[in-house]
């Protein structure tokens, strides 16, 4: 019996930039690809979600944060900053422990989910909240990292990149192939980014050229991206000077790359369309309440978009479509406690009795 390794262990051969360097993990990645049934008939086709939400810190970050905090180890740092709307923020956190490093990380002022801010300061890392947006934090995060002994550890770092792509791999190796279309959530566009290279370099390795990989898929994906309709630089054509959306996690107004987002747009004869607040909680809902998996709102901005491209006549019938889902429900739960029209949901009380529990129940009848 043995367990999964992390990222880094398990596609060694795939991470020459990590060579050499210390491996810092938390055995994160090897996520599950679960079937969406009800999707799936939804759509008329083949749908499974990468489960994200199981990293070790719940986000597909942590697959980023073990190669960026080991090549910092290598590089001898002894601190590491981060710019975040949460879950990057957690992630370097924890990474940075594990490493003995320190963390200091920038968030946006009151725009970041409880559940994201209590694992950074659990994990020590100084948590500073900055007056002004993630696009902001972000710009001063590597003015900082320019001028001062610290790491920076978004994903405007390659290693950070590198990482992400091993969730493309798991994926090709779970279907024996890739899948035909490929949905994910957009904010600062490291992951759709991180995905094309991870779909391009297994494709490109059944060429055979190097001789050393086995041969694995034979095409890429078509890529879909979604960004909240709030915070939709790439689908408008221009910076959001005031990104809002209930979706904190891509709340984002300038992406870093943006570039790489529309190269992996172009490539692969794919789209990147928005999808409001309300489909956001409409596909969140769903998520949780047909196929048993609770995620964060930003995340069912993938299965919100696969609805929208459906509705639109979109979806070939039959076509084989990875979802991905990219932070656990229970970092931002308060969206499940409004039902579909806003309103709260309170748990009905009765008595520590059987009988008011089965009439509470509607046994009784
Ligand atoms: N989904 C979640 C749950 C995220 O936390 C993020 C990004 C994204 C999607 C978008 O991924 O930025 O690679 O396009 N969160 C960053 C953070 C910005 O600071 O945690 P992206």
């Amino acid at each position: 019996a043995h367990q999964w390794r992390g990222v880094i262990r398990e596609y060694a051969d795939r991470l020459p930039m990590l060579q050499g360097a210390p491996v810092i993990t938390l055995h994160e990645g090897g996520t599950p690809l679960i079937e969406a049934e009800q999707l799936s008939e939804r759509v008329g086709a083949r749908v499974l979600v990468k489960y994200e939400g199981l990293n070790p810190t719940g986000s597909f970050k942590d697959r980023g944060m073990t190669t960026a905090i080991s090549m910092a180890a290598g590089r001898g740092a002894k601190a590491v900053i981060c710019a975040s709307t949460g879950n990057t923020s957690a992630s370097a956190a924890a990474y940075a422990t594990k490493a003995g490093m320190t963390c200091a990380v920038l968030v946006p002022d009151g725009k970041i989910a409880m559940g994201k801010l209590s694992q950074a300061i659990a994990h020590g890392a100084t948590l500073l909240q900055v007056d002004g947006n993630f696009d902001n934090c972000l710009e001063v995060a590597r003015k900082l990292a320019e001028s001062y002994p610290v790491d920076l550890v978004n994903s405007v770092n390659p290693a950070r990149i590198e990482g992400q792509k091993t969730a493309s791999f798991e994926i090709v190796d779970a279907l024996g192939d890739a899948p035909d279309i490929h949905c994910l959530p957009v904010g600062n566009a490291g992951n759709i980014t991180a995905y094309w290279r991870g779909y391009r370099e297994y494709a490109e390795s059944t060429a055979g050229v190097s001789g050393q990989l086995d041969p694995v898929a034979t095409r890429t994906p078509v890529m879909w991206g979604f960004q909240a309709a709030g915070a939709a630089p790439i689908v408008k054509g221009h910076p959001v000077q005031d990104p809002e959306t209930i979706a904190t996690a891509i709340r984002i107004g300038n992406p870093a790359s943006w570039q790489q987002a529309e190269e992996a747009r172009d490539t692969s004869g794919g789209v990147i369309d928005s999808v409001t607040d309300e489909e956001i909680l409409d596909a969140h809902r769903l998520l949780s309440s047909t196929e048993g998996i609770f995620v964060e709102p930003a995340s069912a901005a993938s299965i919100a978009g696969l609805l929208k491209q459906h509705a639109a006549g979109q979806v070939p019938g039959g076509a084989t479509i990875v979802c991905t889902v990219t932070g656990h429900g229970l970092k931002d739960p308060q969206w499940a406690l409004k039902g579909a029209d806003g309103a709260d949901i309170e748990p009905v009380r009765v008595a520590a009795e059987a009988y008011d529990v089965a009439t509470a129940l509607g046994l009784d009848g």
